[in-house]
């Protein structure tokens, strides 16, 4: 078998396979050898991790670090302007997602509190209002309208705004500035630019708390004085972006798979009570968040592959739910228990935020297939616009129409 996947592009990416499945590519990598080395576009050599097993082996492994600032970490998109990687990343205070313990653990300990399972659930009749109330002012408008800004960015963004303590009258400024960030092939000027603006934001507002606390996240974080104003800035960024730009794609590209299968999406109006596992089942299927990268601190045999120390490791959360060898079958199955799905991560960095995620889903679908039982797309589904160019996956737009019924 040859020593490198000749992939002279970086990773595979096309959508060849349809909007939510895996590309061909990927799919026959699984297959052949679940663990790949991988040929990034500056030539650099790593791994490519695809199969359900190795990829939570490799997640649950704290030798695989998440820090940028410990080697070059190669990514296989290259932004414009931006000459391949040759030092590592410096740290970004604050930013945990980019951290191993012992940084990892205080700053994360610091917030579980905040979004354990009962928390949430006591939260969840007021986010069930909000979803009502963004549903009322959808049932107002003439369709066809776009779900996305109606529906599926207000939900989340108005959720985590409440419980962050950030103004939602400012979301003009951290929703198009994280949309910036977040695009592929924005030049490296225009993305300093976004998260300079961010970053501005943010470090005036945590200020303000810190002057004058109020009832919120960021102000219970900015009473506590072994936190930095700039640790303070790294938190409230990546609570602000893992909050909306996620659970928002989620909800807008979920609808749309849902639309394009109308025989689970009956059965699911059928029987709400398999709302959870539909959800579950949503969170599986859909590649919203799908590579991640890791730098290999040792030697580490995965797959029956040793992944050299040094080596920068991308895994495919997107194709380890869909493979065949944990999923049986594959295709979108509301009545499937899709329990050990990866969609949120695994191990250390297992995402902080998924009760909130799927109370919010679980809230947001359930109430749009409740309140508009015709809805569907206003344009051919060929002609949705996909976020390929994005590194969180989704929809641009999601136009849907629906006959007015009287309630
Ligand atoms: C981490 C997915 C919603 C906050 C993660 C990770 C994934 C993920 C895959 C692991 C990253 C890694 O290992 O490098 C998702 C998805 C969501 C969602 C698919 C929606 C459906 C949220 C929400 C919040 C949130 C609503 C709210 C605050 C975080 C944080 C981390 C994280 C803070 C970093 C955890 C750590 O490093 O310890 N998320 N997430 N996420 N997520 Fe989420």
């Amino acid at each position: 078998m040859s020593r490198t996947v000749p992939v002279p592009h970086g990773l595979p990416i096309d959508r060849d396979a349809g909007p939510f499945d895996p590309p061909t590519a990927i799919t026959r990598l699984r297959a052949a050898r679940p663990v790949s080395p991988l040929v990034f576009p500056d030539g650099h050599e790593g791994w490519l991790v695809t199969g359900y097993d190795a990829v939570r082996q490799v997640m649950a492994d704290t030798r695989f670090s998440s820090r940028q600032d410990l080697g070059v970490i190669h990514v296989p998109y290259e932004t414009p302007g931006m000459p391949a990687p040759t030092e590592p990343s410096p740290q970004v205070p604050g930013l945990f997602i980019a951290m191993d313990p012992p940084d990892h653990t205080r700053l994360r300990r610091k917030l579980t509190g905040a979004f354990t399972v009962m928390r949430m659930k006591q939260l969840e009749e007021h986010i069930t209002d909000i979803v009502g109330r963004q549903l009322d002012r959808l049932a107002g408008l003439t369709p066809p309208v776009d779900l996305v800004q109606e529906f599926a960015l207000p939900v989340p963004s108005l959720v985590i705004c409440e419980l962050l303590g950030v103004p939602y009258a400012d979301r003009a400024t951290f929703q198009v500035n994280s949309a910036k960030f977040l695009v592929k092939d924005q030049s490296l000027e225009e993305k300093m630019a976004a998260l300079g603006a961010l970053n501005g934001y943010l470090a005036g507002l945590v200020t303000s708390k810190r002057a004058e606390p109020g009832e919120d996240i960021l102000s219970d974080l900015a009473r506590q004085d072994d936190l930095s104003v700039e640790e303070l800035t790294g938190i409230a960024f990546l609570l602000l972006l893992a909050g909306h730009e996620t659970t928002a794609n989620v909800l807008a590209l979920g609808t749309f798979a849902f639309l394009e299968h109308p025989g689970q999406l009956a059965e699911l109006r059928a029987n709400p009570d398999l709302l959870p596992d539909a959800v579950e089942e949503i969170l599986r299927y859909l590649p919203v968040v799908d590579v991640l990268y890791r730098y290999a601190t040792e030697d580490v045999e995965v797959g029956g592959e040793t992944i050299g120390k040094g080596s920068t490791v991308v895994v495919s959360l997107l194709a380890a739910n869909h493979d065949p060898r944990r999923f049986d079958g594959d295709p979108l199955d509301v009545h499937r228990k899709a329990r050990g799905h990866l969609a949120f991560g695994h191990g250390a960095h297992q995402c902080l935020g998924q009760q909130l995620a799927r109370i919010e889903l679980r809230a947001g679908f359930g109430g749009l297939l409740r309140r508009f039982p015709e809805l569907r797309l206003a344009i051919p589904a060929g002609e949705v616009k996909l976020k390929a160019d994005m590194n969180i996956y989704g929809v641009h737009e999601l136009p849907v129409t629906w006959t007015a019924v009287r309630r």
